[in-house]
């Protein structure tokens, strides 16, 4: 069996096979994905896709730190990197440095993800220097949707500067990896060719160093609404809801449960 990748390991596998990743925040998630993916992310992204809220700026450390464990416990062959929560590093590198230490001490991971570029890189090289492995990610930052203005593509036209520039960034701080999301395909084949750091890629390019989507929505479990990024692989939302139908039908005929879901009064003799 394989041992799970380090940091370092994801770093050198820049411009080789396309790095593969999903996020997960449960352990049979975690299970399912285990032998596929290189690394997986305990992203904050559980704050919509199985709490219901309406942004990840609710996620809480408490929340990442439960969901962290329980993906722990389904993983043995990938490594885990842990979303930052709003709120939880942007203050200060020392409340950086804190928080950070609290999730890979609790949870276990190898890594910790946080967003943005140029203004966290100060931040990036005082927690890699303390021993926490950084995965960046710079593009649409989620966290930031009140100050972009939605979940718009970022990037394009004057804004292109800015993002090689925060891409230059948190490679030079010492980010082992950075995921850019929603920007040009352009802009991302840029990037890849100019960092020496692996390219995670969500809405940007298949020449990226690597791959990452939310797996609730690549099998169709996550469908409040479907990013034009988002492929999906499965229909188990579909899926799912015509099979409590089917069980609302055999409970109220009374044809679940059948003889073989129910005991006799003495066990079987043999
Ligand atoms: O929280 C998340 O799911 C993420 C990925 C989409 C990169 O940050
Ligand atoms: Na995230």
């Amino acid at each position: 069996k394989k041992r799970a990748p380090m940091p370092d390991d994801i770093r050198a596998a820049k411009g080789g096979t396309p790095l593969v990743s999903l996020t997960a925040y449960t352990t049979p998630m975690a299970q399912m994905m285990d032998a596929h993916c290189d690394f997986v992310l305990v992203g904050d992204s559980v704050g919509m896709v199985l709490h219901g809220l309406p942004s990840t700026l609710g996620v809480t450390m408490e929340m990442m730190i439960l969901h962290g464990q329980a993906v722990a416990r389904g993983l043995s062959s990938a490594m885990m990197v842990i979303d930052m929560p709003f709120g939880s590093y942007e203050e200060s590198r020392e409340q950086a440095f804190r928080n950070a230490a609290r999730l890979m001490a609790e949870t276990g991971a190898g890594a910790v993800k946080l967003e943005g570029g140029a203004h966290m890189a100060e931040t990036i090289a005082f927690l890699v220097a303390r021993g926490i492995p950084v995965m960046a990610h710079i593009g649409l930052t989620p966290q930031s949707i009140n100050t972009l203005g939605g979940y718009k593509v970022q990037g394009r036209g004057d804004a292109r500067d800015a993002a090689l520039a925060d891409a230059d960034a948190v490679a030079q701080a010492g980010a082992f990896a950075v995921v850019l999301e929603k920007v040009p395909q352009s802009l991302a084949d840029e990037i890849t060719a100019r960092i020496p750091i692996p390219t995670i890629g969500i809405g940007a390019s298949a020449g990226c160093d690597g791959q990452i989507l939310v797996v609730d929505d690549m099998l169709g479990l996550f469908t409040a609404f479907k990013a034009k990024f988002v492929k999906r692989y499965a229909h188990l939302g579909d899926d799912g809801a015509a099979a409590i139908a089917a069980y609302a039908a055999d409970v109220r005929a009374r044809t679940f449960p059948a003889a073989e879901h129910v005991f006799a009064d003495e066990a079987p003799s043999t």
